[in-house]
């Protein structure tokens, strides 16, 4: 039987990579953003569910686990990769920013973590868990402000190992990806030649090159409580 990932934050960028490549690798996808049904470009034939939702309220991962079980039978994995970014000097960030920050990137990865485990628990089969950081949670870039915003990342990581130790046992893996700087939207009006000198390699990484590690973690057996960083050398140091 096909396995199941609910993948997040799915209509654009790393996470439109995952749907199509987890697709290719014969699971079936739920995918869920606020606005996904809009999106054009993905093959709905089969085992694909798109669900609109923000993933700040807990009502959508219910529903989107709802649909999962009752389309396709289980949640074998699940793919926390719904996030928003945002710089600013420390002293301009406000409540608001804050707010903002926490509730798409913390609370989505607290509501659609808790259902997934749930159900993985239900089936006594394991899973997989594997949530999208950023390599600036412990390797901060100069000029590059998100003190904020890496309150939620690094929060992530950190809940990560957590995780990954308080479930080992039921052989629910659960790990990160943290990313440098990635093409997609994210980064439409950003100069190409800035974001080229954010890591030592000098280069963008494809949406791809994400979607590999994903999958490679999802599938990992004996990986659990890791942050594969996939940033060019980022988190190296000085460049
Ligand atoms: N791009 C990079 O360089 C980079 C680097 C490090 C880490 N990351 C991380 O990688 C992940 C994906 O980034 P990306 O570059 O692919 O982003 P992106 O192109 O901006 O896409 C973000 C996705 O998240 C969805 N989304 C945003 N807010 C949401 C909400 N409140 N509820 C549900 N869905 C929401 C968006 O769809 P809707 O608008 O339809 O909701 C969209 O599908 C993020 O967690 C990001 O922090 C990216």
């Amino acid at each position: 039987m096909s396995k199941t990932v609910v993948i997040t934050g799915a209509s654009q960028g790393i996470g439109a990579g995952l749907v199509k490549t987890f697709m290719e690798r014969r699971y079936n996808v739920v995918a869920t953003s606020r606005r996904i049904s809009e999106t054009a470009g993905f093959d709905r034939s089969g085992g694909l569910q798109l669900i609109d939702g923000d993933v700040a309220d807990p009502e959508t991962a219910e529903r989107v686990s709802r649909v999962a079980i009752e389309q396709f039978g289980s949640i074998d994995a699940l793919v926390n990769n719904a996030g928003i970014f945002l710089t600013k000097p420390f002293l301009e960030f406000t409540l608001d920013d804050f707010r903002q920050l926490t509730s798409t990137n913390v609370e989505g990865f607290i509501h659609f973590t808790k259902h997934a485990v749930r159900q993985m628990l239900r089936q006594k089969s394991g899973g997989s868990i594997v949530s999208v950081t950023t390599s600036l949670t412990d390797h901060p870039i100069a000029g590059v402000n998100a003190s904020v915003a890496m309150i939620t990342k690094g929060g992530i990581d950190a809940a990560t190992r957590n995780l990954a130790m308080e479930f080992a046992t039921e052989n629910i893996r659960v790990n990160c990806v943290a990313p440098g700087i990635v093409d997609t939207p994210m980064h439409a009006k950003d100069s190409k030649d800035f974001l080229k000198s954010l890591s030592p390699m000098g280069t963008i990484s494809p949406v791809q090159a994400i979607v590999d590690a994903v999958v490679f973690l999802t599938e990992a057996a004996h990986v659990t409580g890791e942050v594969l960083h996939v940033d060019n050398g980022a988190h190296l140091g000085k460049w």
